[in-house]
């Protein structure tokens, strides 16, 4: 019986965004996340005789294009665990897919741990979250629950992510506000290429992620949704500063990206506690406790075109 992983995406409050080698996707910098509930990937891979991969994304088959990213990394997969079986993956995504939520990272993720399972790799944590690495840099985080920090390293065994507390006992709560479906412009691989090359402002942003990476966690241990929230927001303003002082400039914000902003900006000066975080795409995630994310729901409920849907602190990887 072919077991499946499952893996939830995470949403970094403190970006990776730039890599110093982009083929083992070493990043520049360390970053940190929350791993939510709602969101996730399901895998599983069976040993098939033959030689090519077959690849079924949402029941769909996929085609030479489409699966080539995947099969990429297979290849690579098979060559450094130095075994030669193909697969018959099926991943069966539950994340609207290119839209700033990372479905790579929990897509990589349950695609590592199902390689694992499948090849009775018997990895641990850490060589797990090398494997999803490799596959996409966020997936290296959502090998585990709660809030982790990715460890940038410097070589290919010392990058891999950690927990800093898989079961934290907080009020937190992340509403996602999807603004649209469409599949973004600019993949986040090539936007924070773009930002490393061309942004005036890399080389402060790489000291920022240093100094609010240690608030943050000090904020974690204290519990203090407020600072945890403030440094989140700010930490994510940065980045996107990043391609808006990029050559030429790019933005992933819609226009009811900034709509939202704004609101959250007023209804934090009525006494409402919520900050907002943004990805390589046009949704907004709002960060807040139950009562705030309660009353935010109603207001964003007005608004045209946006979904609402919220996450609690999810677990790491599952297998059933
Ligand atoms: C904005 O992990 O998708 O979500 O490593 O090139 O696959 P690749 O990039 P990816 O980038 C995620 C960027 C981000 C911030 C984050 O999740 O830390």
């Amino acid at each position: 019986m072919t077991k499946t992983a499952r893996a939830f995406t995470n949403i970094a409050l403190i970006k990776y965004w730039g890599k110093k080698d982009q083929k083992l996707k070493l990043p520049y910098t360390n970053s940190l996340s929350l791993t939510l509930d709602r969101f996730y990937t399901d895998t599983s891979s069976e040993i098939i005789d033959s030689s090519k991969d077959i690849i079924y994304l949402n029941d769909m088959l996929l085609n030479e294009e489409q699966s080539k990213r995947i099969i990429k990394y297979l290849d690579s997969t098979r060559k450094k665990y130095n075994f030669s079986e193909h697969f018959k993956i099926n991943s069966v995504n539950h994340v609207p897919t290119s839209a700033g939520f990372a479905s790579s990272a929990s897509g990589f993720a349950a695609l590592a741990a199902s390689i694992d399972q499948t090849m009775a790799l018997n990895l641990d944590k850490s060589q797990l979250s090398i494997l999803a690495r490799r596959g996409s840099g966020s997936a290296s985080r959502s090998i585990y629950g709660g809030f982790v920090e990715w460890i940038a390293g410097d070589n290919n065994n010392n990058s891999f992510a950690v927990p800093i507390d898989e079961n934290p006992d907080i009020d937190l709560e992340i509403l996602s506000a999807v603004i649209n479906k469409k599949a973004k412009k600019i993949s986040s691989t090539s936007g924070m290429e773009k930002s490393v090359e061309t942004s005036p402002f890399y080389p402060n942003w790489v000291k920022l992620v240093s100094s609010e990476t240690n608030e943050i966690k000090q904020a974690i241990k204290q519990k203090d949704i407020q600072k945890i929230g403030e440094i989140a927001e700010h930490n994510a303003m940065s980045m996107h500063a990043l391609t808006l002082s990029a050559k030429p400039s790019f933005t992933y914000f819609e226009p009811e990206t900034v709509e939202i902003i704004h609101l959250i900006q007023e209804l934090r000066q009525k006494g409402i506690l919520a900050y907002v975080t943004i990805d390589a795409g046009p949704n907004v995630k709002i960060l807040g406790t139950h009562k705030s994310i309660e009353q935010i729901k109603s207001y964003l409920n007005n608004l045209s075109d946006v979904t609402t849907v919220v996450a609690n602190i999810g677990h790491g990887i599952q297998y059933f």
